[in-house]
């Protein structure tokens, strides 16, 4: 067991690493311009009124346009999507023009682009941000929904992709 007065952010990161979770791309569109990125730090908080979260790191300053348009929908990426996910995930260094191109995408109540053959996507309202410590936390009131194909889903364990 590891046990020191404080814990280190690589010591953190890899007992993190032990989580599986799913896989999303979170987007918006809006006055402030559109955007996606690759999330696993997105959950359910509350289903009434229903209200998930997303948590964004500070460090890159294009996520501010989250705030600005108000808006984003939460995209969950089945097994098919791995190089989809790569692309919102930054590793490449591709431009939001071009991480789009990697997908079919549309719109619901929110114009935040949903990506055709998501497993699920949530079309929230941005309720609150929350700045705590490197990370941003959006709360967002689910305004649409729609379920996709039942098909696997993408999971990231142990910084690798998997195939539930
Ligand atoms: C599997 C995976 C999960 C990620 N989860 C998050 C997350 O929950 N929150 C976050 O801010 N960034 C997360 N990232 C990193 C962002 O996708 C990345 O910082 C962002 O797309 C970089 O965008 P930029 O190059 O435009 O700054 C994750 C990356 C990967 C590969």
């Amino acid at each position: 067991m590891l046990q020191t007065p404080t814990i280190q952010p690589q010591a953190y990161r890899d007992a993190m690493a032990q989580f599986a979770g799913a896989v999303h791309v979170v987007t918006t569109d809006g006055p402030a311009g559109r955007r996606g990125a690759t999330v696993i730090a997105a959950c359910s908080v509350s289903d009434e009124p229903p209200t998930v979260l997303v948590c964004l790191s500070r460090k890159s300053p294009g996520n501010d346009v989250f705030v600005d348009n108000g808006c984003f929908a939460l995209n969950t990426l089945g097994a098919h999507h791995e190089e989809l996910s790569t692309a919102f995930s930054g590793v490449s260094g591709l431009d939001q023009e071009t991480r789009f191109g990697f997908g079919a995408w549309g719109a619901l109540a929110t114009g935040a682009p949903v990506l055709s053959d998501a497993i699920v996507v949530f079309d929230c309202q941005l309720v609150e941000p929350k700045d705590v410590a490197t990370h941003r936390v959006l709360f967002g009131r689910v305004t649409g929904l729609r379920i996709g194909d039942s098909v696997t889903p993408l999971i990231y364990h142990r910084r690798g992709y998997r195939h539930l």
